[in-house]
């Protein structure tokens, strides 16, 4: 066993803490220890912020394109160890190789994104009312960011946060799922090794409890210029309340319900291979997974029939393998799925495996791949016959009804059904004829209602969650011009008049 990984701060590692050392085993074979971790505690973040602070104002005179430099030589040395990082993530959270490949991916064009935004970041020159004068904006960066992240996504969406607020000339406390640590450390050694200064770049590894409690701290002590979190939605209403007290605006990326709708034109095949993507991708775990199908009532058994077909047939197992999915992140989602399993109601028709719950040797899946009483392996299930007095309607329920508005998809040929439905569905992203996963890294992510404030990243979007706007008059007339009072007071020279208006 390695020593045990540790919370970074100003460049060097903080082993003092709360004294918890947590053991993450991976889920594939729960008797392999990946990673043990010390955990920091809330004075350890809020130490974290003060060393963010103190290095920022250097790292905001670093002229914006060289900044951008760092970020291409981050995501340079993300490329030369895609394959070792990726088999880190499959080995520690059990994400099937090839979406792991993806993931580091999506770091990789994250970071192709934002090294060439150091070289815009524009601002604009605005007219003025008067002669002689100039307007203009500049961005500001925010200050010290603070960056709360799951561990489903444990380095693609980090990495949506990191790149930007560095570029944008900000110091970060990136606070990772301590389920995650390991590709955490590995992730961090590498924005390290990027040339960042001590300092800008620090990561806590910290529980819940101590990261929300340090959060406090931090904004109290004013060290704090903005929280980014993605999660739950319960923890992204307190941490909106928290950032709230001190007038400050998170950057929320919350859960989703995400709906597919199947209309009566759909390609029926083509939607099927939408669903099973969306709905077990990721063991269904991706905040863009898919939660409902609504199938237009003429093609609803031929759908079910050809989805529960797919579904039944997918391989499912060892994630290093060619699988649909692997098994799930950790104990603690497979509590939370097995909520909602108990919701299943006797009038529910169950499809898509024999069985339902965890697999093992006595509740086995038929083309099972690998040992399923090694890892945290469950059946695929899909429910249909759900009313709407069940509560899985409730918690589940269509397309705007629940509240939640992150993705969501349509299949149809008709841009009548897709053009209305973009409309009106609540949701920040929305797929035609592709699934309700897989957005690609330079258009804006996020959702509204319970899945966020309104906030999007990703793009050129994401600037406005790391800068404000800073407003600049310039006037070179040689007098006092005063906004508003002098400005019809054009000199004579000029030869215009605006009309006064008829009596
Ligand atoms: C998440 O689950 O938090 O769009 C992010 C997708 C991925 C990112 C998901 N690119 O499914």
């Amino acid at each position: 066993m390695k020593t045990a990984l540790a919370s970074t701060i100003g460049g060097r590692p903080r082993t003092e803490g709360s004294g918890v050392r947590l053991v993450s085993a991976n889920p594939a074979r729960l008797d392999e220890v990946v990673s043990e971790t010390l955990l920091g505690d809330a004075e350890t973040f809020a130490e974290a912020c003060r060393s963010a602070k103190a290095a920022q104002a250097e790292w905001a005179r670093v002229p914006a394109p060289v900044r951008g430099r760092a970020v291409q030589q981050i995501g340079r040395l993300v490329e030369e160890n895609k394959e070792a990082l990726a088999r880190l993530i499959t080995r520690e959270i059990g994400k099937p190789y090839r979406e792991s490949l993806g993931e580091v991916q999506e770091v990789i064009d994250t970071c192709n994104f934002f090294l060439s935004e150091g070289r815009r970041l524009y601002g604009q020159t605005v007219p003025s009312e008067m002669l002689d004068k100039q307007l203009f904006t500049f961005r500001m960066p925010v200050g010290v960011a603070a960056i709360v992240t799951a561990g489903n996504f444990p380095v693609a969406v980090p990495s949506w946060y990191l790149m930007p607020a560095l570029v944008c000339g900000n110091a970060v406390v990136w606070k990772p799922a301590e389920y995650t640590a390991a590709s955490a450390d590995a992730f961090a050694q590498l924005i390290m090794h990027g040339g960042l200064p001590d300092g800008v770049f620090n990561m806590v590894l910290a529980d819940g409890e101590a990261t929300f409690e340090g959060i406090g701290l931090a904004l109290s002590e004013g060290t704090l210029g903005k929280v980014g979190f993605t999660g739950s939605t319960d923890v992204g209403r307190r941490i909106g309340e928290l950032c709230g007290r001190h007038l400050q605006s998170p950057c929320l990326e919350l859960g989703g319900k995400n709906p597919l709708v199947v209309m009566p034109d759909a390609a029926l095949d083509l939607a099927v291979e939408g669903a099973l993507f969306s709905g077990f991708g990721t063991a269904g775990q991706r905040c863009t997974s898919l939660g409902i199908v609504i199938v237009h009532e003429s093609v609803h058994d031929d759908f079910l029939a050809r989805f529960a077909a797919a579904v039944e047939r997918a391989p499912i197992g060892d994630p290093m393998q060619d699988v649909l999915y692997g098994p799930m992140i950790s104990a603690r989602f497979c509590r939370r799925f097995e909520g909602w399993l108990g919701l299943i109601q006797p009038h529910h028709k169950i499809y898509g495996s024999s069985a339902t719950g965890q697999i093992t040797s006595r509740n086995p899946r038929a083309g099972f791949l690998g040992d399923p009483d090694a890892g945290l392996y469950y059946h695929p299930t899909i429910v249909d016959g759900v009313t709407m007095q069940d509560d899985l309607y409730r918690i589940e329920t269509l397309a705007n009804g629940h509240g939640y508005g992150l993705s969501s998809s349509i299949y149809t040929t008709s841009p009548l059904s897709v053009f209305r439905f973009r409309e009106r569905v609540s949701a920040g992203m929305v797929s035609v004829n592709n699934s309700t996963s897989g957005a690609e890294a330079h258009l804006p992510f996020g959702g509204n209602g319970k899945s966020g404030n309104g906030s999007r990243q990703s793009g050129i979007w994401v600037l406005d969650q790391f800068t404000r706007w800073q407003a600049m008059n310039w006037d070179y007339s040689g007098k006092l011009q005063k906004a508003q009072m002098d400005t019809a007071d054009l000199p004579a020279d000029v030869g215009f008049r605006l009309s006064q208006g008829e009596a």
